[in-house]
């Protein structure tokens, strides 16, 4: 089976201006036809407003671009939502599902975010299903407990292999320059890749697995050699251009 190609994604959560999304995106743009060929598939997840705008920005680059959240239907009367259709004709191939900060802010239970990731793919995304522990979760002994009931909630039954993804973001390492040690990823990622084989087998091996909570451009190297991950999710440092190229450059 061919390997995994890291996937390096840049989660822009509500950037401050559309200013600023659409310089970072030309930027990167830039850099990434002025490159050569990419060890890694690089992706930006801009808010809803600006996908359009950032798709063409990179048109031709061979950056990806993806969203930040969708709703469960393909269409109907939810105001304020967007479907995983909707997103896919902006110019979106990704969506980021169930990250912490929506579970938090909108109660996702594990349910709607497999409703979710389920409308992803029907509508032709990949979905990045995030996963993670909290602090407290994490002192009590529960991490791969709690990792492993958020993963199988939130996986679409028919899910399988490469047009799937998962990011596991411990909540307390996100937006706090704190992360887990590389043994501590290794042994979340290594139980992940294991659940995954239970539930759809040898596909398993094609689906990449993200780290995500305060990497960096320093912590990057490290943290992309660690067994089992297949990219990062990158929120903060992936608002500077320079920061968020030079994690894509660390990929092995
Ligand atoms: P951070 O955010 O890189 O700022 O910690 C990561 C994320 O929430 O996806």
């Amino acid at each position: 089976m061919a390997p995994r190609r890291p996937l390096i994604a840049g989660n822009w959560k509500m950037i401050a201006s559309s200013r600023h999304g659409l310089a970072l995106a030309a930027e990167l743009a830039a850099r990434a036809k002025g490159a050569g060929a990419m060890k890694c598939d690089m992706l930006l997840c801009p808010p809803a407003t600006l996908i359009r705008q950032v798709s063409e920005a990179v048109a031709g680059s061979g950056l990806a671009v993806g969203g930040q959240d969708c709703h469960a239907a393909p269409g109907g009367a939810h105001t304020g939502d967007v479907s995983a259709v909707l997103l896919a004709e902006a110019g979106c191939s990704f969506v980021i599902v169930g990250h912490s900060e929506r579970r938090r802010d909108h109660d996702e239970t594990s349910e709607m975010v497999r409703d979710k990731a389920a409308a992803a793919r029907a509508a032709g995304l990949t979905p990045i299903i995030c996963v993670g522990e909290s602090e407290a979760e994490r002192d009590a002994g529960e991490t791969l407990a709690v990792v492993r009931s958020q993963l199988e909630g939130s996986l679409p039954e028919d899910a399988a292999g490469a047009d799937t993804a998962i990011a596991y973001e411990p909540v307390w390492a996100i937006g706090t320059a704190r992360t887990p040690t590389g043994a501590e990823i290794a042994e979340v990622h290594g139980h992940i890749r294991h659940r995954l084989a239970a539930v759809m087998g040898e596909e398993a091996q094609r689906t990449r697995i993200l780290y995500g909570g305060s990497v960096t451009s320093g912590n990057a190297s490290e943290i992309l050699a660690t067994a089992e991950v297949d990219g990062v999710l990158v929120g903060t440092a992936s608002l500077e251009a320079d920061a968020f190229w030079r994690i894509g450059e660390s990929c092995p």
